[in-house]
């Protein structure tokens, strides 16, 4: 079988406009502008990089984009204090502080100062707590992308088996929540996992979140499920010396032989992120002025 590859590019492109056509009626209607801060501490590379391509689409659908960059140095207080100025900022609807911070600060003492209803990462303990027990939450972006996908392809999840490899606070255990709340049938595996092809062959949805490079083969793929591959690990390229090339947790070359549907790597879960961070911009603001949410655009 040769699996329909699932376009993330083109997805994220459609999540985009229908936040770019809330924005504006949130400016036509209500004088309201969504407003975006992300806060990043240090110059790691990639991170810079992520920064950058959030601001440009952040301002591409119309909302505002402060971005704040910080010396590797900045102490905690200085940080937490930024915080609060966000906090307490009207124009501001969504914070980021981008991960990973420099090693002298807590992650999870910043993460838990920012203001729930700002938090549009879904990564406060408070949101976290909210989504565990199907209440309304921010949800975080890649698991929130990953079942929007899913839902366009199948409708409705209800009764499915999904397997999700990986436990990571940010993927794994939010996407378990949300398949939960689909009503699938839900198990969390990971890299200790006793016999986990099994486990994956059991699955109709499969999600591959443990950052290990092709680690899931074609052959743990369950024919026809839905592979959704949120891996993103750069390796040496296998025939250019000196280059390198991005790769998925799953083995796509066997898998799409397998799967019904697939995301690709690069090109499937990745840009939807961007998107789904946007969308939730968007749901903040709305909720911050009691207005009626975007449609599709939440769990
Ligand atoms: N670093 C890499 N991905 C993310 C993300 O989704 N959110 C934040 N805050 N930092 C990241």
């Amino acid at each position: 079988m040769r699996a329909k590859i699932i376009d993330g590019k083109e997805f994220a492109e459609r999540v985009r406009m229908q936040v770019g056509a809330h924005v504006a009626r949130l400016k036509d209607d209500h004088g309201l502008t969504p407003g975006l801060a992300v806060v990043l501490v240090g110059e790691d590379p990639a991170s810079e990089v992520y920064v950058r391509s959030k601001g440009k689409m952040t301002v591409e659908v119309g909302m505002e984009s402060f971005e704040h960059k910080l010396p590797a140095d900045t102490s905690e207080a200085d940080l937490l204090a930024l915080i609060d100025r966000l906090n307490n900022d009207p124009a501001v609807h969504g914070i980021l502080v981008q991960l990973p911070l420099p090693d002298h600060l807590d992650s999870d003492l910043v993460i838990n100062a920012i203001n729930p209803a700002k938090d549009v990462d879904g990564f406060h303990i408070s949101n976290v707590g909210l989504l565990g027990t199907g209440q309304k939450s921010m949800v975080p972006c890649t698991p929130l992308g990953c079942l929007m996908m899913l839902r366009d392809h199948h409708g409705s999840l209800s009764g499915m088996n999904a397997v999700v490899v990986g436990r990571s606070n940010i993927v794994g255990k939010p996407m378990a929540q949300l398949l939960l709340g689909d009503s699938c049938t839900v198990t969390i595996a990971h890299s200790r996992t006793k016999d986990l092809g099994e486990v994956c062959r059991g699955a109709d949805i499969l999600v591959a979140a443990v950052g290990r490079p092709e680690m899931i083969p074609g052959d743990w793929v369950r024919p026809g499920a839905t592979v959704i591959d949120v891996g993103i690990n750069r390796i040496p390229h296998p025939e250019k010396e000196g280059k390198t090339r991005l790769v998925g947790d799953v083995d796509f070359a066997s898998a799409k032989e397998v799967a019904g549907a697939i995301t690709p790597v690069p090109g499937g879960v990745g840009p939807m992120t961007i998107a789904c961070l946007l969308a939730n911009t968007v749901t903040a603001c709305c909720r911050a002025n009691g207005l009626e949410e975007p449609e599709g655009l939440t769990a």
